[in-house]
């Protein structure tokens, strides 16, 4: 990246999931012959908030942060601050009324005119452009990874969703889904190989429903394309995140377990163990069929890790049902869990036809009790894992002692080991010789 004395400096803060991560490093990208990334808010002259809506709890915590950025402009003459991301299509130009701090918005879809929301707002005043694509991927661009370990990388192969789960804002916020090109997508993988990278997570928000066709391809499912950037190198690592259960197909299952470089863990998110709630979410799969999956999952890789995100106290959730999440998180043995209380979001479906009835005590003490239940589980897993030798990619300092690496195994569990002579984006075998429920240790 340039660095000349007079480019003026760009300070970007990410909030919500690893989608955002690389759109904030695609609009890095957008913007690199005007400004550089700094990691010190105090000397940016742009400051942009990459923001999530996902739960009204994300939104308080960027309104919050606005009002800090109030008196860090006023103190900064010429600090521009604009908002970035889901909150700015949810609530669109409302917000440059509410949060006066803010000089611009733009939504998921309209990075490419950021220069010019900039150079408008500095001239004329609040600006705006939330306006969602069918097309729009960004597949051009090459992002400025300004933030990463040059180990492993963000790849996004997809935008959007079509699910339309009642709790869920995305497909209002992100728009529908469309997917990005082969072509762009193996050539930045290549790029990265070259740059010395180890690890891609191949990136959308229900990346195996990724489809592609043309007469150069043919047709592209997300199984062919996992196989395909798999092939590129066999020690290149290959992730994805994140899947709808209803798309896990046989054949990306039988692809995921063909490849050494596939790695072993699959998010699957259940959300919910019951089947009525399961109907009211509109998630489309019965228990059933979700525990189909995992029984093929586990039949054809026994080594899998699987994790989920769960939502407690969704409208009309009764005990027994609160109970069958319980009972699928015991039958998966999930090695992992994001786990959240139901949060009602204007506009969607579930806040239009369900009274939002588990009341916040009740919903917290049954968050409670799958967090207590997950922590069982995570530490179950680990330590069957005791005595195991595991390849670790390793990736960074363990925070706790500089004498430590830190790095994860195929099944995406973070293994902590004595430095010796090791380097980051090394492959070592690690036995593992203690855990907690969160960590192994090895040597
Ligand atoms: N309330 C609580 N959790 C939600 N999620 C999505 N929308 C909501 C909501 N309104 C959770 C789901 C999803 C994850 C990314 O966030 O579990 O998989
Ligand atoms: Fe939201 Fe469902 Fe789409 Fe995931 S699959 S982004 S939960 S609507």
């Amino acid at each position: 990246m340039c660095t000349f004395a007079f480019m003026k400096k760009l300070y970007i803060e990410t909030y919500g999931c690893q989608m955002n991560f690389a759109d904030s490093e695609v609009v890095a990208a957008i913007l690199k012959d005007m400004f550089e990334v700094t990691k010190e808010v105090e000397e940016a002259d742009l400051v942009l908030i990459n923001t999530c809506s996902i739960r009204e709890k994300a939104e308080q915590r960027i309104h919050k942060r606005l009002q800090e950025l109030e008196s860090l402009k006023r103190r900064h003459h010429g600090m521009q601050v604009g908002l970035l991301g889901c909150m700015a299509e949810r609530m669109k130009e409302e917000l440059l009324q509410t949060e006066p701090v803010l000089d611009f918005i733009a939504g998921p879809d309209a990075y490419r005119s950021l220069p010019q929301l900039i150079a408008d707002s500095r001239n004329q005043g609040p600006r705006f452009n939330v306006m969602l694509s069918e097309e729009e991927t960004y597949e051009d661009i090459i992002p400025v990874r300004y933030d990463v370990n040059g180990v492993s990388a963000y790849v996004s192969i997809m935008r959007g969703c079509n699910n339309f789960c009642s709790y869920c804002v995305v497909p209002y916020t992100r728009g529908r889904e469309r997917s990005r090109s082969p072509k762009t997508i193996l050539g930045e993988v290549e790029q990265l190989l070259r740059d010395g990278f180890k690890e891609v997570t191949l990136l959308g928000q229900n990346v195996n429903s990724y489809h592609w066709e043309d007469d150069r391809v043919g047709e592209m499912t997300f199984a062919k394309l996992m196989a395909a950037v798999a092939d590129l190198s066999p020690d290149l690592r290959v992730r994805f995140a994140t899947s709808h259960p209803k798309d896990i197909s046989d054949e990306l299952i039988e692809t995921i377990a063909r490849y050494d470089n596939i790695c072993k863990y699959i998010h699957l998110p259940v959300q919910s163990g019951s089947d009525a709630v399961l109907k009211r979410m509109n998630r489309s799969y019965t228990r059933d069929y979700y525990m189909g999956r995992v029984r093929k999952i586990k039949e054809l890789m026994p080594d899998c890790a699987i994790s989920t995100d769960i939502i407690a106290g969704f409208c009309g959730e009764t005990l027994e049902d609160h109970q069958q999440t319980l009972e699928v998180m015991r039958e998966v043995g999930y090695e992992y869990a994001y786990m959240f209380k139901y949060s009602e979001r204007g506009g969607t479906l579930s806040a239009k036809r369900y009274a939002d009835d588990v009341p916040d005590e009740e919903k917290t003490r049954r968050l409670e009790e799958i967090i207590a239940l997950q922590g069982e589980l995570s530490l179950v897993s680990n330590q069957r894992d005791l005595g195991k030798t595991f390849r670790v990619l390793v990736e960074g300092a363990s925070k706790r002692s500089a004498d430590y690496l830190y790095g994860r195994n195929s099944q995406n569990k973070v293994i902590i080991f004595p430095k010796g002579n090791h380097q980051i984006g090394e492959y070592i075998d690690v036995a593992v010789k203690d855990c907690t429920a969160a960590t192994l240790f090895g040597d």
